[in-house]
């Protein structure tokens, strides 16, 4: 059996990118035998929770829980911190990039890896799906608890990184990666006129209706590939290449096949908004097995340093 574990965080409401790119796969994972899976949300947004639960990740059978439901990371988070040279934190991409931006940086952010690291050993988990942008904060967990292993003897699971180099990079509505921070993402959540006015502001070129088209090169098809099946993908790809076929035309089947295809997830979503405090009771319970699973490890770890 092995432990998967991510974390999520939620700066916004999930958009088609983070779903085809992060909870769909991480999901998948989930369906596998013999799987364990610990799923949390570095935050307290609500909207996240929601999109994992619309798209049928199983509580029952896994773990889902809030970051700061489980207050004992914090307690692991210091113990690991100081085992961990200053100098290396100082290293750490996601502080650099941060610190050249902002005009005061505070502890929190430069301790930041510690707490991932907490986040991580304290549920013994093996594997941790992750984008590139996270391998050296991954790198900084297996040298911490190798540190520490080293001195206090063996006390933490050395989790790996699972990059899946096939997840897709999902574009935005200009063509670009979509991403919250670049306001050019279709929230598949939304009712459906502000939904068809997205899939309608979906930049293309200026050709007329008549003229025939390469769909590759066509920001509509791009989104249509990843959501249609292989063969409504070719017929439109023909369609294009025909002439007579506009991007009018090729939004439209778009948006019917969002609508269609997410008609569940949709619906599954807004019931959840509509009833928070189901939401919340299923963060509860998972918290309470997050705890559980953390104790036993915080035990560990305190039982070694004499506590
Ligand atoms: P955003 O760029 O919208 O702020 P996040 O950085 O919060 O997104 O990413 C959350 C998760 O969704 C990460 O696992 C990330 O790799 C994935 N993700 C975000 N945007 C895309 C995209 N355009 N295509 C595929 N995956 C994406
Ligand atoms: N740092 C991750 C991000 O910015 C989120 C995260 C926090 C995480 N703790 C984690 C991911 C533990 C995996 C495992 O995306």
């Amino acid at each position: 059996m092995a432990r998967i574990l991510t974390g999520i965080q939620s700066s916004g409401r999930p958009h088609l990118g983070n779903i085809l790119g992060a909870i769909l796969p991480a999901i998948e994972l989930s369906k596998k035998d013999g799987n364990d899976c610990f799923f949390f949300i570095a935050d307290l947004h609500t909207l996240t929770s929601a999109a994992w639960m619309a798209f049928g990740f199983d509580t029952s059978k896994n773990t889902f829980y809030r970051q700061s439901d489980v207050p004992e990371v914090c307690e692991l988070a210091w113990y690991l911190s100081c085992y961990f040279p200053y100098q290396r934190l100082t290293l750490a991409h996601s502080f650099k990039d941060k610190s050249e931006k902002l005009a005061e940086i505070n502890t929190g952010l430069f301790t930041y890896p510690m707490l991932m690291a907490a986040d991580i050993l304290m549920y013994d988990a093996q594997i941790v799906p992750v984008g590139k942008d996270q391998l050296q904060h991954l790198e900084f967990t297996r040298d911490v608890a190798g540190r520490f292993n080293h001195q206090y003897g063996e006390t933490f699971v050395l989790p790996e990184a699972r990059i899946d180099e096939k997840v897709m990079v999902v574009p935005g509505i200009d063509g670009e990666k979509m991403s919250k921070s670049y306001n050019n993402y279709i929230d598949i959540f939304l009712p459906e006129p502000e939904l068809k006015k997205k899939v309608m502001s979906i930049v293309t070129d200026s050709l007329p209706l008549e003229a025939p088209k390469d769909a590759e090169q066509c920001n509509v098809y791009k989104l249509f590939q990843l959501v249609a099946e292989a063969h409504e993908a070719a017929t439109m790809r023909q369609k294009y290449a025909q002439g007579g076929y506009g991007y009018g035309h090729a939004k439209k089947e778009l948006l019917e096949k969002l609508l269609t295809k997410y008609s569940q997830e949709r619906e599954r979503f807004n019931y959840y908004m509509n009833h928070l405090p189901e939401l919340d009771l299923a963060l509860k319970a998972g918290a309470e097995k997050a705890r559980q699973t953390g104790q036993v490890v915080l035990h560990r770890v305190r039982e070694k340093l004499g506590f």
